[in-house]
């Protein structure tokens, strides 16, 4: 199909609930260290949502801000997807909430669930929905409550993950924007899906008292496993991306890739040989926040003036799945 317009990412929004859980606070919690916390993964600190509070709050808060950065009103939007994997509830989707939140109605809204990466595939849909002129300011949101669901007695899961939204706007690119979303990559391997599992809530594993008192509904992670294959991923889906489009490494300003290990990222900057000073982290003050990471790092990057218009960046991230993706902009 012949593309009739271009998408540009029009406008950012983050929003962070204000609790902070510290490594220091984790050692009063369960079994570990800061030393070991910090060396291990990069996370000094994470954010915690309220017990009020579920992802469409959180959600509709970043929404609200990505919105106004866009110039827009929430009327102008007609796309909403919503990349989680801790959504309100397992039916209706947090997109529709967040659209009734917003006030606006009768278009599609719906939530995708991809793992880390939902962000990135969520960008993917949107991406062609623009370009093919089914919509024309979509409302893209990574939004993750992963402490709800973690099992704080469990050390190789509980130090690792936090709570936050980002919120982008994909819109209609005029001819002479300089912005654009250049392509996109999304890939999955089935054959991993069981390395990071939530067992039960399911239709696998219904509630039971069993499943609640052997903790089965919370994250349960091949953490090791994972982290080989993370790399290798995210690594291929950039090299599709970068050769799909005739660019050396050397030609990207940023690279902002999932946010789950210091060593991770640090590994894949080595393999993909770009400058240490063009990747963005912030793992050190928000942990993992699974699908939240890089619409979180994005916005904050823009507003810290780091990522500037004109830039080439280019996000990859990995997760359950095992799904990864990549998407590559100027923003
Ligand atoms: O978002 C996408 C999905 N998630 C990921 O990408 C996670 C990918 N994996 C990782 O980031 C790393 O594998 C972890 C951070 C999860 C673990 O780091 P590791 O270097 O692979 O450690 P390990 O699992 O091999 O464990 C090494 C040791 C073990 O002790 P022994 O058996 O050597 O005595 C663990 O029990 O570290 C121990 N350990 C801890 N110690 C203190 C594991 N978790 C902790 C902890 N505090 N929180």
């Amino acid at each position: 199909m012949v593309n009739r317009y271009y998408a540009k990412i029009s406008g950012t929004g983050r929003y962070l609930p204000e609790k902070i859980l510290t490594n220091f606070d984790l050692e009063k919690i369960v079994d570990t260290n800061d030393e070991w916390i910090r060396t291990r993964t990069g996370m000094s600190e994470r954010r915690v949502a309220e017990p009020s509070q579920a992802a469409s709050d959180l959600a509709y808060e970043a929404a609200v801000i990505a919105i106004e950065d866009a110039g827009l009103k929430p009327k102008d939007i007609d796309l909403i997807i919503v990349g989680t994997i801790t959504s309100d509830h397992a039916f209706p989707s947090t997109a529709c909430i967040v659209q009734k939140r917003l006030g606006i109605k009768n278009f599609p809204a719906f939530d995708i669930s991809a793992g880390c990466p939902g962000w990135i595939y969520a960008s993917n849909i949107a991406k062609q929905y623009i370009e093919t002129g089914a919509a024309k300011h979509a409302l893209v949101i990574g939004v993750e409550l992963l402490t709800k669901i973690l099992n704080y007695e469990d050390r190789n899961t509980c130090v690792l993950f936090g709570d936050g939204a980002g919120a982008t706007i994909m819109s209609r690119a005029e001819l002479t924007d300089i912005s654009k979303v250049i392509d996109s990559d999304i890939s999955a391997d089935g054959t991993y899906n069981d390395l990071l599992i939530q067992p039960a809530g399911g239709s696998r594993m219904p509630a039971s008292k069993e499943s609640v008192e052997n903790k089965l509904h919370s994250v349960h992670m091949e953490g090791n496993k994972i982290f080989k294959l993370a790399v290798k991923s995210m690594y291929n889906s950039c090299d599709t991306v970068l050769k799909r489009n005739n660019l050396d490494v050397k030609s990207i300003d940023w690279l902002l890739t999932h946010q789950a290990n210091l060593r991770i990222i640090d590994a894949l900057g080595r393999k993909m040989k770009i400058d240490k000073e063009k990747v963005i982290i912030n793992i050190e003050k928000y942990a993992n926040t699974s699908s939240a990471t890089i619409p979180i790092a994005l916005d904050e990057a823009i507003r810290d003036g780091k990522i500037r218009r004109g830039d080439l960046v280019l996000m990859s991230s990995f997760g359950a799945g095992l799904t990864s993706g990549s998407l590559l902009i100027r923003y």
